[in-house]
C-alpha cells in the first residue's frame, strides 16, 4: 500500500481514452477492468441511461419486476443456448455466489443430501467474496483467508508454457482430464464443477486447449455433476465469440455473465440456469425450495436499460465479426514481443493477451522485483500514454472490445516500449 500514496484522478473518458484532472490522456489498455465495450462516453449508451433515469431509477425485484430487466432477461435467454431463466445481481462475484448456491441447493431440492462438494480448476478466479474465493482460490490473493474458506476438489489446467517433465502437451492435457474422470468415478458427492469459460483470466491468461472444456462438460453429464461456467470475463466477445461456451461446445447447467453486460457503464451481473435447475425450485411455500438470495440493486432498471442498448449495439454493429478481424492485429506483434529478453511466453485469444515476464528465458523464472511489477509498468505505461494493469508477472492487454485497428496497434506498440524501458527496473 505504501507504493500507492497518490493517484491520478480520472475526470473524463472519451472513446478509448481516459483523461485525468491535469488533461493527460491514457489509452485504456484494460477496458477499465475488462468491462468496457464501446469506449467511454458513447452517446447511445449515455442516452439509454439518461432516458431510463427519467422514468424509473430503481425499484426492487422483491415481489416486483421492471420493464428493462424483463426485456434483458428475454434477450439473455435468447442468446444463451440451453438457458431458461435469469437471476440478477450487481457484480461478478455475487453472480458466482448465486451460481454456487443454485447448484448446491438444486441437489437438496430434488432430495439428494450427498452431493455437497464442489470441483474446480486450480488457479481459477471467480471474485473476491467468500464463496467465490473458495471456488476460485488464487493462493497469492486469498492465502490469508484459507481457514475460513470451504474446501473444493481442484484439478490442474494444462499450461503449454509449463508442461511437467516427461509429458507432451497433449499427454498432459489427457492426464488432467483422466484425473477428473477418476475422481468423478469414485466420488458421488460432487454437486458441481465450476470453471471459467474458455480461459482463466486473472489466473494468468491460461487459454484452454481445444476440446478441454468440452470434455469436462461431457464428464459432468456422464457422472451427474452440474456444470457451472463463469463467462464474466470471457463471454460477450472478449475471446472472439459472443457466448464462449457455444464455441467450446459445452452447454452448462448454470452460467454467469457480468463485466461487458452493460458495456462497462453500470454495475450488473446475471446468473442463468437451465429448466432443470429452475424447475427444482418450484415448490409450495412450505417446501422451502426457494432460493434465499437477493441484493438491494438486483435488476436495477438503469443498468438493465444500458445493458439492453449495449446488446442491441452488438447486433447492429456486428461487433463479434469486428472483434475477430481487429484482434488479428495482436498476431502481427507476436514475434516482436517474444524477442524482448524478459518475455517468456505470449498467450492470446480474441481481445485478450497475456505477456509473461521472466528473468531467465531458459529457466522460465518469473520476474519478482522488490517493487510491484504492476506499479512499475503502470507508471512507465502512463509516461507512454497507456493505462496498464499487470497481474503478477503477466502483462495483460484487455482493450475495449470495439477498439479500432489503429488504436490497438498503438496500444501494443506502446506496451512493447513500456516493457522495454521498464526492463532495468524489473530485473
Ligand atoms: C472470471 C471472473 N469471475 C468473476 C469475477 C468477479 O467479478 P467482479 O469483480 O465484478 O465481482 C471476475 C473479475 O475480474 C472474473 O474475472
Amino acid at each position: 500500500m505504501k507504493e500507492w500514496d497518490s493517484f491520478d484522478t480520472i475526470t473524463k473518458g472519451k472513446g478509448m481514452w481516459l483523461i485525468d484532472s491535469k488533461g493527460n490522456k491514457m489509452l485504456d489498455g484494460v477496458a477499465s477492468m475488462w468491462c468496457n465495450v464501446w469506449g467511454h462516453s458513447n452517446p447511445q449508451l449515455v442516452k439509454a441511461i439518461t432516458n431510463q433515469s427519467k422514468k424509473l431509477q430503481h425499484s426492487s425485484m422483491f415481489n416486483l419486476t421492471n420493464e428493462p430487466a424483463e426485456k434483458l432477461a428475454e434477450r439473455l435467454v435468447k442468446i444463451s443456448q440451453g438457458m431458461y431463466k435469469v437471476f440478477y445481481s450487481d457484480n461478478g462475484s455475487t453472480a458466482m455466489e448465486i451460481a454456487i448456491k443454485l447448484a448446491l441447493q438444486y441437489w437438496k431440492n430434488i432430495g439428494d443430501k450427498k452431493k455437497t462438494e464442489i470441483a474446480t480448476l486450480k488457479n481459477g478466479y471467480h471474485g473476491d467474496t467468500f464463496g467465490a474465493m473458495s471456488v476460485g482460490f488464487v493462493p497469492e490473493f486469498f492465502g490469508k483467508f484459507k481457514k475460513q474458506l470451504f474446501s473444493t476438489i481442484q484439478f490442474s489446467v494444462p499450461n503449454k508454457y509449463r508442461i511437467p517433465k516427461g509429458f507432451t502437451f497433449l499427454d498432459y492435457q489427457n492426464y488432467c482430464l483422466e484425473n477428473i474422470e477418476n475422481k468423478f468415478s469414485k466420488n458421488n458427492n460432487i454437486a458441481a464443477f465450476v470453471m471459467e469459460s474458455g480461459a482463466q483470466v486473472a489466473g494468468g491468461v491460461m487459454i484452454y486447449p481445444k476440446g478441454f472444456q468440452k470434455k469436462i462438460s461431457q464428464l459432468c453429464k456422464k457422472y451427474d455433476v452440474l456444470f457451472v461456467l463463469d463467462e464474466i470475463a470471457t463471454g460477450f466477445g472478449r475471446l472472439g465469440s459472443m457466448i464462449q461456451y457455444e464455441e467450446q461446445k459445452s452447454i452448462p447447467d448454470i452460467v454467469a455473465y457480468g463485466k461487458m453486460l452493460t458495456g462497462g457503464y453500470l454495475t450488473m451481473a446475471a446468473t442463468l440456469t437451465n429448466k432443470k435447475i429452475y424447475d427444482s425450485y418450484l415448490g409450495e411455500f412450505n417446501d422451502w425450495k426457494h432460493l434465499f438470495h437477493g441484493h438491494t440493486y438486483t435488476g436495477n432498471p438503469i443498468a438493465a436499460a444500458v445493458a439492453n442498448e449495449n446488446l442491441k449495439m452488438y447486433k447492429k454493429n456486428n461487433l463479434i465479426k469486428k472483434i475477430q478481424k481487429t484482434s488479428k492485429i495482436f498476431e502481427k506483434f507476436y514475434q516482436e514481443i517474444s524477442e524482448i529478453d524478459i518475455v517468456g511466453d505470449i498467450r492470446h485469444k480474441g481481445m485478450l493477451m497475456g505477456i509473461e515476464l521472466v528473468t531467465n528465458k531458459k529457466k522460465k523464472t518469473p520476474i519478482h522485483p522488490k517493487k510491484s511489477i504492476n506499479k512499475i509498468l503502470f507508471e512507465e505505461g502512463k509516461k507512454n500514454g497507456i493505462y496498464l494493469r499487470t497481474l503478477g508477472n503477466i502483462v495483460m492487454l484487455v482493450p475495449p472490445l470495439a477498439i479500432s485497428e489503429k488504436d490497438l496497434d498503438l496500444l501494443i506498440n506502446r506496451t512493447i516500449k513500456t516493457i522495454q524501458t521498464a526492463k532495468s527496473m524489473l530485473v
